[in-house]
């Protein structure tokens, strides 16, 4: 007789969801609907722990839902005031790190850590900014590179290579000295084979990877974050299609 394999279930914030075997706490949730902030997370896409957005309360410890594997029985706190709180502080910590000048970005209005600075309720960035100045690389004919506003989540280096079949980009050293690199011999994006239609061209949740001849594109009013809250679970195919350039 064949039998049925045993359901298994998480609780978050008092909400019993399934899961199966081989999921993360963030795979769950998400489809179950629920959402976990997160800004180095896409479905399909090897998840790393990057941007620590996603730390959420399992059984009292706190733990990458992105990366941790569901388990019979977790009983997590995700939608609370003080972890709101520390992803509300990690993101002030996004901003200032980089040149985020979300008025005069091309991606405003289109850019996740914007939205997610709007959906933490984050109003300055608190700590000293720290103004970087890091090379710009325009060397290709259509994709920019503006490292001062890298967030270092690494999803271009992964849909790069996971997605695209290609190896562009790579993150070098480590902690304040991390950046990310082109893997061409000078190191330009001229030289890779990176295309406007690459998903590494177009994952970017900030304004470090543009296509060119494209900024402004969507009115106010128009743009993603107009028309969508960065909480609805599914908007990355609204991002990628959104983010897509028309000569891709
Ligand atoms: S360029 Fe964009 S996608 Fe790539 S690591 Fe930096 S922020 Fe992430
Ligand atoms: S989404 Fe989990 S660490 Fe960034």
């Amino acid at each position: 007789m064949v039998t049925e394999p045993e359901s298994k279930f998480i609780r978050i914030d008092d909400q019993e969801i399934p899961f199966v075997h081989g999921q993360t706490i963030m795979d769950a949730t998400l489809a179950a609907g629920v959402y976990i902030p997160h800004l180095c997370h896409f479905p399909g896409i090897t998840p790393q722990g990057n941007c620590k957005l996603c730390t959420v309360e399992v059984d009292g410890k706190p733990l990458a839902a992105c990366t941790s594997p569901a388990a019979a029985g977790q009983r997590i706190r995700n939608n609370t005031p003080e972890l709101n709180e520390s992803r509300k502080a990690l993101t002030q910590m996004l901003f200032i790190e980089g040149n985020h000048i979300c008025p005069s970005c091309e991606k405003t209005g289109n850019c996740p850590l914007q939205a997610m600075a709007y959906h933490l309720g984050m109003l300055h960035g608190h700590f000293p900014a720290q103004f970087p100045v890091r090379e710009v690389d325009a060397s290709h004919p259509t994709i920019m590179l503006d490292r001062d506003r890298c967030i270092l989540c690494s999803l271009c280096v992964r849909a790069s290579r996971e997605v695209d079949g290609k190896n562009v980009f790579a993150i070098a050293g480590r902690g304040t000295h991390a950046s990310l690199i082109v893997n061409t011999a000078n190191g330009k994006l001229v030289d890779s084979d990176i295309e406007p239609s690459d998903l590494a061209a177009r994952i970017c949740p900030v304004g470090a990877i543009l296509i060119k001849e494209h900024g402004y594109d969507a009115p106010i009013g128009k743009r993603i974050f107009d028309q969508h809250k960065i909480n609805e679970i599914g908007l990355e195919k609204i991002y990628i299609a959104g983010a897509k350039s028309d000569d891709s």
